[in-house]
């Protein structure tokens, strides 16, 4: 008694106010269970399409069509469906829909089913979702994850496309990896937000926040932001690089133009050999110990040159480069570029083939980092995925304004069920 009877989705709105989809699935036995679609600003070029309205309505950014897709094309396919065979149900959507990039239903619409789908099936399997996850990976892979908390990665300070101030880079984050816990790395960081929260005030700098709920002041580089987290880190008695580390995401795509990296806020335009050169810079001055998309989603000269210098000591975790695609992480792989992918679900648009690309990672010792998106909901199954599939590792914001906040929280109660839960702690040492 786990068959789909019906599915219902309606236009629900994100953390920046823009439309998106809310799918609920029905089973039989009564029990149903409500999915939520996140989405990106600073979005690869390969991702799969996100399927907008159009016109003037929402400016352009309704999805009342993929939601007719859902209830027209996508329901009565699956109606009758076991919910617990997640693989069957993507792989018959993805088929349907007969597109590379899931064009005809929109991956939003697809991905709403596929969360509610995997949510439903926990339910019915009586499950803790995070345990069923584990199960379903293990189903679709045969491999058998060991689960455990992650360290989290808190955007503290924003910049790039999530905040309208002058700092190129898009996100500054502290890991707490010296922590020896998950809950004593959220009050690490909680507080070290607070300070750097002081910090600014002192220097009449904005206390304004980003798409992510870090800080969005004007700065006059970005070694003056990496310095005021230093700072705040060290006003709370912690010891940067050993209690709390650090990491970027430069979303390079978003600053490359003409072949160049542009780096307005500094006045500075570099070719690739020039800004991994800047990188290599940063980390060697401060404890970064993790770059994201630190060269343009197409430069894979850039990213060979950047990996040849800093692969040995740095995280190099591929967004728009790799986009949850497995055939865009075999070429990575194949031709060494990063060493670390970075995990949406909404850039290829179902669970499974999500834990296909995790799977692909974890046989090629690439380090999967669970991520959210700059447009989020109150959903929190990033954090259930996170300890599901064991990653070690999830960024999903500041801790600051309830989007991010959700994925944390449904972390701490995990912490708090599961005594004997391993926590990653320091997946660098
Ligand atoms: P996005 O940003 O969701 O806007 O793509 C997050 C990221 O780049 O990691
Ligand atoms: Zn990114």
């Amino acid at each position: 008694m786990s068959n789909i009877q019906s599915i219902q989705a309606i236009q629900v709105f994100d953390s920046r106010g823009s439309p998106t989809i809310s799918c609920e699935i029905h089973l039989n036995n009564g029990s149903s269970f409500i999915s939520m679609v996140p989405s990106g600003a600073s979005t690869g070029s390969r991702e799969a399409l996100e399927l907008r309205d159009g016109g003037k309505d929402y400016m352009g950014k309704g999805v009342m069509n993929a939601i007719d897709n859902i209830h027209n094309l996508i329901a009565p396919a699956l109606i009758g469906f076991d919910v617990r065979d997640q693989q069957s149900i993507d792989e018959k959507m993805i088929a349907l829909d007969g597109s590379i990039t899931k064009s005809n239903f929109g991956a939003n619409a697809i991905l709403g089913v596929s969360l509610a789908v995997l949510g439903a099936g926990a339910k019915v399997s009586e499950q803790p979702l995070y345990k069923y996850i584990n199960n379903v990976f293990h189903e679709i892979n045969s491999v058998k994850l060991d689960m455990q908390l992650p360290v989290p990665m808190l955007n503290i300070i924003n910049g790039g496309e999530h905040a309208d101030n002058n700092i190129d880079i898009q996100e500054f984050m502290i890991m707490p990896v010296g922590a020896t816990s998950f809950s004593q790395g959220m009050q690490w960081s909680v507080e070290i937000y607070g300070g750097l929260k002081k910090l600014l005030q002192q220097r009449n700098l904005s206390t304004g926040v980003g798409d992510e709920g870090g800080f969005a002041p004007n700065l006059q580089s970005h070694e003056e932001a990496i310095e005021l987290i230093i700072e705040a880190i060290e006003s709370n008695n912690l010891k940067p690089g050993l209690d709390v580390s650090l990491a970027l995401d430069c979303a390079a795509t978003e600053f490359y133009e003409n072949n160049l990296y542009s780096l307005k806020g500094e006045a500075l335009k570099l070719t690739s050999p020039e800004f991994s050169k800047y990188l290599e810079s940063l980390s060697s001055s401060y404890p970064i110990v993790s770059i994201e998309d630190g060269m343009d989603e197409s430069d894979y000269k850039g990213w060979k040159t950047l990996t040849d210098a800093l692969g040995s000591k740095c995280q190099l975790v591929g967004d728009d480069l790799f986009v949850t695609n497995v055939a865009e992480l075999q070429k990575g792989i194949d031709e060494s570029l990063g060493n670390s992918i970075l995990i949406k679900f909404n850039q290829i648009g179902t669970i499974t083939e999500t834990m296909q690309t995790i799977h692909l990672a974890n046989e090629h010792h690439f380090s999967s980092v669970i991520s959210h998106r700059s447009g989020e909901t109150e959903d929190s199954i990033i954090a259930d995925l996170c300890v599901g599939l064991g990653t070690g590792q999830i960024k999903t914001g500041a801790p600051c304004r309830s989007d991010r906040v959700a994925k944390y929280n449904r972390l701490l109660w995990i912490e708090a069920k599961n005594k004997n839960l391993k926590f990653a702690g320091n997946v660098f040492s």
